[in-house]
């Protein structure tokens, strides 16, 4: 059958009743959870919807000193807003390659896993520079709530009411975007086809898979990609960018603020595609995809790698999770 099981619908139903339950029962940032599988506690930062997020100017506020501390580094420090964008992708007119520099990963199943490496490590530098040490990442919850299909209003406009800039906006978006008159359309936000698949993977070009096509060296690829990458996801990067802006360009993409709460929910939807169950799982078995290293840097621009057998479980292993996961059910280890 082509739509999703009676299962699976359940699973999914509980999901979002978890989220809906009320911010009551979603932990705030910061709050001390106990790790079952190493008994020591740590902080878990929350990823809250930016729906939400927003209601808060202290919020609200840190993020937006975030972005403008970062984007007052020179370029070439890594944790600079213009570095980190050219990880993504590298624009044509520059001439230097630094370190890690055009190592974005599309059209393969390393989609997934270098995302959310390039999120988790971009969150810490943003935290940092923020100098608030409970800021986590918020996401754009296109996905779920059609009202919410708009662009945030904190990214719309060029100056704040006292006059200063608003380092959430940027220009280059499609001028219906900015003005808050563009709303993403169901069928452009839907995850619907990406979720009934149950492989992660697939093998040959005319096959179809959740996560992308199987390969062996990481690397961007125009062609390859996976179901969910093609929709929402390039979707939504198509329509927030219109026929020029940054989004649409993968070598500019990261310099628009959005970007991080599109791929935050990118990482989210990953996440609860495998609480569906029903043989949905990584690919843990194969080696590139559990041990290829990837290159980012810390908040204090030290080098680091990282390995998807890093990154399987955001809880345990990177502190993080969202907002309307279910708790108690976060072991996302096969
Ligand atoms: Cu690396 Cu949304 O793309």
């Amino acid at each position: 059958s082509s739509s999703l099981s009676r299962r699976e619908v359940l699973r999914l139903l509980s999901f979002l009743s978890a989220g809906a339950a009320g911010v009551a029962s979603v932990p705030l940032i910061g709050e001390l959870f106990a790790s079952k599988a190493t008994a020591q506690t740590s902080s878990v930062y929350v990823r809250e919807s930016i729906a939400t997020f927003m209601q808060s100017p202290t919020k609200i506020a840190a993020l937006r000193r975030g972005i403008q501390v970062m984007q007052s580094r020179s370029s070439s420090n890594p944790t600079s807003w213009i570095y980190q964008a050219n990880m993504h992708g590298i624009p044509s007119n520059e001439s230097r390659r630094l370190t890690a520099w055009g190592t974005c990963n599309h059209g393969s199943f390393f989609f997934f896993p270098w995302h959310r490496m390039y999120l988790y490590y971009f969150e810490r530098i943003l935290r940092q520079a923020s100098g608030d040490s409970t800021l986590a990442l918020p996401y754009w919850n296109y996905s779920d709530f059609p009202d919410q299909r708009t662009l945030p209003e904190a990214f719309r406009n060029r100056l704040l009411p006292d006059g200063s800039t608003n380092s959430l906006y940027v220009e280059q978006r499609a001028p219906g975007i900015n003005q808050g008159t563009t709303a993403l359309a169901s069928a452009e936000v839907s995850y619907e086809g990406a979720f009934q698949r149950t492989n992660f993977f697939h093998t040959s070009s005319g096959q179809q898979s959740f996560g992308g096509r199987r390969a062996t060296s990481a690397m961007h690829r125009g062609s390859g990609g996976g179901l969910l990458e093609g929709r929402p996801h390039n979707q939504v990067h198509v329509v927030v960018g219109g026929s020029s802006g940054w989004m649409r360009q993968v070598e500019m993409a990261a310099r628009d603020p959005i970007f991080w709460l599109h791929h935050a929910n990118i990482d989210r939807l990953w996440e609860r595609w495998l609480l569906l169950g029903n043989g949905r799982a990584n690919p843990t078995n194969d080696s590139d995809w559990m041990s290829d290293r990837f290159t980012f840097f810390d908040e204090n621009a030290r080098q680091v790698t990282m390995r998807g057998r890093d990154i399987l479980n955001t809880v345990q292993q990177l502190n993080y999770r969202y907002d309307d996961a279910p708790l108690g059910n976060q072991v996302l280890v096969n």
